[in-house]
């Protein structure tokens, strides 16, 4: 995934574009760079590397003007470096084009092109784009770049400048988000709206297969037919603070320690006068009583959230739940109805596995729910209801209080079904709410035992493999800590059902292994007491996580004991996963490694 900014007003386009790519580098920054309009052609500087390389190079090299496109990249056709960076020119020259996404034809047209004369000097599959809209430009680049994305197969966000008109950017979508920023007498295209928050509050969302002509006077929106499309004007009402760090080291820490409020924002506006309201949707009660299975599909940590949601979802409304990553979801040919109902989970509500997967899902007629936290994505537009995680922007690649939201929305959508099925008692149904807006409190008091956890850190931080084990939901939950432990320590790391050791991997535990035990489910706390002794005897070195009420029986087996406090088991995944979140960050923080980018990731996979 990639990160798009452009600019056209009074202001030097320059630190304009520079500070716009500097809050989309979450995104992807393996190189970057800038299209400028000036003295009557397209100036462009580019270059592997982070921002920081590109802010080194324009040091010595004056760039200004008052129009201009720039891009951060994350590498999908071609490796990262200075000729593979974006913005790619036409060979005249005269248009110069940034993208996110991938364009799956672009073998066919770069032939089609070759033939026609163009010569490519990137591996990259953008490049094909800016060629073939100036072999498509007869003089009205509206035009061109219409009749190029109909020539054009994939995924795509576009921001396209001419040196023959230096009053306007072209800027189109299909798949990958992009906003159009609405400023007085300039305008910005952006990929996100941390972009261009500190600008304008009032944006344009592209839909698919819109291309959009932006003066610095205003923006239209068309069809690829030509067609004037109308669009109302999204008002952002973030704090400008959201999208900074606020005084922390990391954006990740800043996000832990957000969780409590941000679980309370998505808790509390649904609960009322003690019963449930989950927004704007409401499912038939003959549907929910005929309901033959609810899918849930998504992708990396929200794919957890999932998993955890499957035992919430079963346990509390008594219906069969699947659980899918998206990526493979679409390709098993899946056994979907109109009977059966699909969440889709996914915070930045632009994964196009993700997307792609829903598509797949609502053609064979399921009915789509997305939990999501980026108001207006992809998936939010597309899904028939939605419910909002109200996270605010979580910018740090790995993804933490979206995690613990995710999981506080699927509680609210389960307790909503079991009472709406009649699984619960109004009693047990109120019991539930009570500890369910319990969730903020706890998680602030497990952020309160963070020294614990960073000592443990220090001195494991060297470890060379981490297993995370658990039983049930702790299964579930020790997935999530791997995968946060392995994305920015680069330790490798595995979860591991605890009852499934025995059957072979057990032989990987020798002398020194760190074994990461979330014990929240008291039902199998005997069971997991039994795979920490299996272990201990053969050398691990045990972190384990647990209730306040287990602590002394654990510290009898375990080396080191967090605890959480005493709740009802089938909430303490949203609190247990913090002190998994605080683990990985002060390991990634004593390896030296940059937390909130880790390497050869993204924060939002808008590529297949
Ligand atoms: C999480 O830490 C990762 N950065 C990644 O697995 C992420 O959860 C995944 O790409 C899904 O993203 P989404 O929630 O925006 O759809």
């Amino acid at each position: 995934m990639c990160g798009i900014v452009g600019y056209i007003g009074e202001r030097d386009v320059t630190p304009v574009l520079v500070n716009g790519l500097k809050k989309l580098e979450y995104r992807g920054y393996d190189s970057a760079g800038i299209a400028v309009f000036n003295d009557s052609r397209i100036s462009v500087v580019k270059t592997k590397g982070r921002l920081s390389s590109l802010e080194e190079k324009l040091c010595n090299i004056k760039l200004h003007g008052h129009m201009g496109i720039g891009h951060t990249r994350w590498a999908t056709h071609g490796e990262p470096n200075d000729v593979n960076s974006h913005p790619h020119l036409s060979n005249n020259g005269n248009i110069a084009v940034v993208h996110n996404g991938i364009i799956e034809n672009y073998m066919q047209l770069k032939d089609f092109l070759t033939g026609k004369g163009y010569e490519f000097i990137s591996d990259t599959d953008t490049e094909v784009i800016a060629h073939l809209i100036d072999y498509n430009y007869k003089g009205d680049i509206l035009k061109a770049v219409m009749n190029t994305m109909n020539d054009v197969e994939g995924a795509y966000a576009l921001g396209v400048i001419c040196s023959e008109y230096p009053d306007r950017i072209i800027a189109a979508r299909k798949d990958s988000p992009l906003i159009v920023g609405l400023g007085k007498n300039e305008n910005f295209i952006a990929s996100d709206i941390p972009a261009i928050l500190e600008h304008t509050r009032d944006i344009y969302i592209l839909e698919d297969k819109e291309v959009v002509s932006i003066t610095a006077d205003g923006a239209e929106i068309f069809n690829l037919l030509g067609e004037r499309v109308n669009r109302d004007v999204f008002h952002v009402d973030w704090d400008v603070s959201s999208a900074e760090k606020g005084g922390y080291e990391h954006f990740m820490m800043k996000e832990i320690c957000e969780e409590p409020n941000a679980i309370k924002a998505t808790i509390s506006p649904r609960i009322q006068n003690n019963q449930i309201v989950l927004d704007k949707f409401h499912i038939a009660d003959e549907f929910i009583k005929n309901c033959e299975k609810i899918n849930i599909i998504a992708c990396g940590t929200a794919y957890h959230a999932g998993v955890v949601g499957k035992y919430i979802i079963e346990k509390l409304a008594r219906i069969s739940v699947e659980v899918d990553v998206a990526s493979e979801f679409r390709y098993r040919d899946p056994i979907i109805n109109e009977k059966q109902l699909t969440v889709v989970i996914s915070q930045s509500g632009e994964t196009l596995d993700t997307l792609m997967a829903m598509r797949e899902a609502k053609k064979r007629g399921s009915r789509i729910i997305a939990i999501v936290n980026v108001v207006g994505s992809s998936i939010a537009r597309e899904a028939d209801d939605v419910l909002y995680t109200w996270a605010g922007p979580e910018i740090a690649v790995a993804s933490t209080k979206a995690y613990n939201t995710q999981l506080a929305a699927l509680y609210l959508f389960a307790l909503n079904l079991a009472k709406q099925k009649g699984e619960l008692s109004e009693e047990s149904y109120q019991c539930h709410i009570t500890e369910l807006q319990k969730l903020p409190q706890q998680v602030e008091a497990v952020l309160g035992d963070r020294e614990l956890i960073q000592k443990f850190a220090y001195e494991h931080f060297n470890a060379r493999s981490v297993f995370f084990i658990g039983r049930s939901m702790d299964y579930a939950l020790s997935m999530e800590g791997s995968l946060k432990l392995k994305e920015i320590s680069y330790i490798h790391s595995e979860a591991y059902a605890g009852g499934e050791l025995k059957h072979g991997t057990i032989a990987l535990i020798e002398e020194g292994t760190l074994v990461v035990c979330p014990l929240t489910q008291d039902y199998l706390m005997e069971k997991m007491i039994s795979n920490i002794r299996e272990i201990k005897a053969r050398g691990a070195v045990v972190l384990a996580i647990t209730t306040q009420k287990n602590e002394a029986a654990i510290k009898e087996v375990a080396d080191v004991v967090i605890t959480i406090p005493d709740m009802d088991n089938i909430f303490a995944p949203a609190v247990a996963v913090t002190p998994m979140q605080l683990f990985a960050y002060y390991v990634s923080v004593m390896k030296g490694n940059d937390v909130d980018k880790p390497r050869n990731l993204a924060k939002s996979v808008t590529v297949e």
